[in-house]
Protein backbone atom coordinates (compact mmCIF):
# COMPACT_ATOMS: atom_id res chain seq x y z
CA UNK A 1 0.00 0.00 0.00
CA UNK A 2 1.04 3.39 -0.88
CA UNK A 3 2.13 5.83 2.17
CA UNK A 4 1.46 9.42 2.02
CA UNK A 5 2.49 12.34 4.59
CA UNK A 6 -0.06 14.84 4.81
CA UNK A 7 0.99 18.40 6.08
CA UNK A 8 -1.52 21.12 7.46
CA UNK A 9 -0.96 24.38 9.07
CA UNK A 10 -4.40 24.44 10.45
CA UNK A 11 -7.92 22.80 10.63
CA UNK A 12 -6.75 20.07 8.50
CA UNK A 13 -10.68 18.78 7.22
CA UNK A 14 -9.23 17.87 3.96
CA UNK A 15 -6.85 15.87 6.43
CA UNK A 16 -9.89 14.54 7.69
CA UNK A 17 -11.70 13.99 4.45
CA UNK A 18 -8.10 12.36 3.51
CA UNK A 19 -8.49 9.47 6.76
CA UNK A 20 -12.25 8.97 6.48
CA UNK A 21 -12.08 8.37 2.63
CA UNK A 22 -8.62 6.05 3.76
CA UNK A 23 -10.72 4.02 6.45
CA UNK A 24 -13.46 3.77 4.22
CA UNK A 25 -11.57 1.91 1.30
CA UNK A 26 -11.85 5.05 -1.25
CA UNK A 27 -8.49 5.59 -0.76
CA UNK A 28 -6.02 3.12 -1.06
CA UNK A 29 -3.31 4.76 1.12
CA UNK A 30 -1.79 4.24 4.66
CA UNK A 31 -1.59 7.81 6.15
CA UNK A 32 1.87 7.21 7.61
CA UNK A 33 2.82 10.86 9.48
CA UNK A 34 0.28 14.17 10.09
CA UNK A 35 2.69 17.15 10.10
CA UNK A 36 2.00 20.75 11.26
CA UNK A 37 4.28 23.83 11.04
CA UNK A 38 1.66 25.35 13.80
CA UNK A 39 1.97 23.57 17.50
CA UNK A 40 -1.76 24.70 17.48
CA UNK A 41 -3.31 23.38 14.72
CA UNK A 42 -6.50 22.08 15.24
CA UNK A 43 -6.31 19.31 12.75
CA UNK A 44 -3.66 17.98 14.78
CA UNK A 45 -5.94 16.99 17.57
CA UNK A 46 -8.08 15.20 14.89
CA UNK A 47 -5.10 13.29 13.46
CA UNK A 48 -4.33 11.54 17.12
CA UNK A 49 -8.06 11.27 17.66
CA UNK A 50 -8.03 9.22 14.45
CA UNK A 51 -4.97 7.40 15.24
CA UNK A 52 -2.06 8.98 13.62
CA UNK A 53 1.26 9.65 14.42
CA UNK A 54 2.16 13.18 14.26
CA UNK A 55 4.63 15.89 14.25
CA UNK A 56 5.18 19.59 14.97
CA UNK A 57 7.83 21.12 12.56
CA UNK A 58 7.53 24.92 14.03
CA UNK A 59 9.47 27.55 11.45
CA UNK A 60 11.84 29.70 12.72
CA UNK A 61 12.22 33.03 11.63
CA UNK A 62 15.64 34.02 10.88
CA UNK A 63 16.06 30.15 9.39
CA UNK A 64 16.36 29.45 5.34
CA UNK A 65 13.25 27.75 4.25
CA UNK A 66 15.55 24.64 3.87
CA UNK A 67 16.84 24.73 7.59
CA UNK A 68 13.43 25.04 8.24
CA UNK A 69 11.97 22.04 6.21
CA UNK A 70 14.51 19.80 8.14
CA UNK A 71 12.62 18.01 10.34
CA UNK A 72 9.67 17.49 7.79
CA UNK A 73 12.55 15.86 5.25
CA UNK A 74 13.48 13.86 7.96
CA UNK A 75 10.16 12.44 8.86
CA UNK A 76 9.38 11.92 5.56
CA UNK A 77 12.38 10.01 4.40
CA UNK A 78 12.06 7.87 7.34
CA UNK A 79 9.14 6.40 6.53
CA UNK A 80 9.76 6.11 2.92
CA UNK A 81 6.43 8.14 2.16
CA UNK A 82 5.31 7.83 -1.68
CA UNK A 83 3.43 10.97 -1.59
CA UNK A 84 3.02 14.26 0.20
CA UNK A 85 -0.08 15.74 0.28
CA UNK A 86 -0.71 19.27 1.32
CA UNK A 87 -3.80 19.85 2.81
CA UNK A 88 -4.03 23.55 4.20
CA UNK A 89 -0.13 23.75 4.51
CA UNK A 90 0.42 27.67 4.15
CA UNK A 91 3.82 27.72 4.01
CA UNK A 92 5.83 27.89 0.54
CA UNK A 93 8.36 25.08 -0.16
CA UNK A 94 11.87 25.54 -1.01
CA UNK A 95 13.29 24.60 -4.46
CA UNK A 96 15.60 22.08 -2.85
CA UNK A 97 12.52 20.12 -1.12
CA UNK A 98 10.20 20.65 -4.09
CA UNK A 99 13.58 18.81 -6.52
CA UNK A 100 14.13 15.92 -3.80
CA UNK A 101 10.34 14.94 -3.98
CA UNK A 102 9.57 16.73 -7.55
CA UNK A 103 6.04 15.32 -8.73
CA UNK A 104 5.18 13.86 -5.62
CA UNK A 105 3.94 16.57 -3.75
CA UNK A 106 0.04 16.94 -4.32
CA UNK A 107 -1.60 20.22 -3.19
CA UNK A 108 -5.37 21.49 -2.69
CA UNK A 109 -6.11 25.34 -3.94
CA UNK A 110 -9.77 26.90 -3.69
CA UNK A 111 -9.83 28.28 -6.70
CA UNK A 112 -9.85 27.63 -10.37
CA UNK A 113 -6.14 27.80 -11.14
CA UNK A 114 -4.33 29.81 -12.34
CA UNK A 115 -7.20 32.46 -11.07
CA UNK A 116 -6.79 33.77 -7.79
CA UNK A 117 -3.14 31.96 -6.40
CA UNK A 118 -2.52 32.98 -2.42
CA UNK A 119 -3.43 32.13 0.88
CA UNK A 120 -7.03 34.02 0.77
CA UNK A 121 -8.31 32.87 -2.51
CA UNK A 122 -12.03 32.46 -1.46
CA UNK A 123 -11.81 35.79 -0.24
CA UNK A 124 -10.35 37.46 -3.99
CA UNK A 125 -12.95 35.37 -6.24
CA UNK A 126 -15.15 36.74 -3.97
CA UNK A 127 -14.35 40.26 -3.85
CA UNK A 128 -13.45 40.65 -7.43
CA UNK A 129 -17.12 39.92 -8.46
CA UNK A 130 -16.45 36.68 -10.44
CA UNK A 131 -18.77 34.35 -11.42
CA UNK A 132 -17.18 31.24 -9.88
CA UNK A 133 -14.66 30.30 -7.23
CA UNK A 134 -13.12 26.39 -7.42
CA UNK A 135 -11.23 24.01 -6.69
CA UNK A 136 -8.01 22.66 -7.96
CA UNK A 137 -6.06 19.77 -7.29
CA UNK A 138 -2.33 19.38 -8.59
CA UNK A 139 1.36 18.29 -8.40
CA UNK A 140 3.43 21.10 -6.32
CA UNK A 141 6.29 22.82 -8.64
CA UNK A 142 8.40 25.83 -7.49
CA UNK A 143 5.96 28.41 -7.92
CA UNK A 144 2.96 29.19 -5.77
CA UNK A 145 0.07 27.56 -5.72
CA UNK A 146 1.21 26.38 -9.59
CA UNK A 147 2.22 22.66 -11.35
CA UNK A 148 0.51 20.17 -13.08
CA UNK A 149 -3.32 20.28 -13.01
CA UNK A 150 -4.94 16.89 -11.71
CA UNK A 151 -8.84 17.48 -11.22
CA UNK A 152 -11.02 20.87 -11.29
CA UNK A 153 -13.96 22.00 -10.06
CA UNK A 154 -15.82 24.98 -10.78
CA UNK A 155 -17.75 26.24 -7.53
CA UNK A 156 -20.86 28.96 -9.04
CA UNK A 157 -21.02 31.95 -6.56
CA UNK A 158 -24.61 32.62 -6.19
CA UNK A 159 -27.04 35.99 -5.59
CA UNK A 160 -27.60 35.93 -1.89
CA UNK A 161 -23.88 33.94 -0.96
CA UNK A 162 -21.59 35.64 1.81
CA UNK A 163 -17.72 34.53 1.89
CA UNK A 164 -18.96 31.88 4.87
CA UNK A 165 -21.52 30.31 2.67
CA UNK A 166 -19.25 30.07 -0.32
CA UNK A 167 -16.01 28.87 1.90
CA UNK A 168 -18.19 25.82 2.89
CA UNK A 169 -19.40 24.41 -0.60
CA UNK A 170 -15.75 24.97 -1.54
CA UNK A 171 -14.88 22.85 1.33
CA UNK A 172 -17.46 20.61 0.60
CA UNK A 173 -15.90 20.16 -3.14
CA UNK A 174 -12.51 20.00 -1.95
CA UNK A 175 -13.55 16.84 0.51
CA UNK A 176 -14.81 15.10 -2.24
CA UNK A 177 -12.24 16.08 -5.04
CA UNK A 178 -9.31 15.53 -2.77
CA UNK A 179 -9.44 12.02 -2.22
CA UNK A 180 -11.01 10.62 -5.39
CA UNK A 181 -7.46 12.38 -7.50
CA UNK A 182 -5.20 11.47 -4.89
CA UNK A 183 -6.81 7.71 -5.77
CA UNK A 184 -5.93 8.60 -9.72
CA UNK A 185 -2.49 9.37 -8.61
CA UNK A 186 -1.90 6.07 -6.92
CA UNK A 187 -3.62 4.06 -9.43
CA UNK A 188 -1.18 5.15 -12.11
CA UNK A 189 1.48 4.81 -9.19
CA UNK A 190 3.13 1.72 -10.14
C1 LIG B 1 -8.36 24.72 2.04
O1 LIG B 1 -9.45 25.47 1.54
C2 LIG B 1 -7.25 24.67 1.03
O2 LIG B 1 -7.70 24.62 -0.29
C3 LIG B 1 -6.53 25.97 1.30
O3 LIG B 1 -6.51 26.06 2.70
C4 LIG B 1 -7.71 25.47 3.21
C5 LIG B 1 -7.34 24.54 4.33
O4 LIG B 1 -8.48 24.06 5.00
N1 LIG B 1 -5.21 25.97 0.72
C6 LIG B 1 -4.66 27.04 0.14
O5 LIG B 1 -5.19 28.13 0.10
C7 LIG B 1 -3.29 26.81 -0.49
N2 LIG B 1 -2.86 27.96 -1.19
P1 LIG B 1 -8.39 22.80 5.95
O6 LIG B 1 -7.21 23.06 6.90
O7 LIG B 1 -9.68 22.80 6.69
O8 LIG B 1 -8.18 21.59 5.10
Amino acid sequence: MKKIAILISGNGTNMTALLNASKRGELDADVAIVISDKPGAPGLVNARRMGCETLVAPYASGLSREENERAIVEAIVERDVDWIVLAGFMRILSSSFVSKFRGRIVNVHPSMLPAFPGARAIKDAFEAGADYAGVTIHIVDEFVDHGPIIAQEEVAILPGDTEETLESRVHAVEHRLYPKALQELINEDI
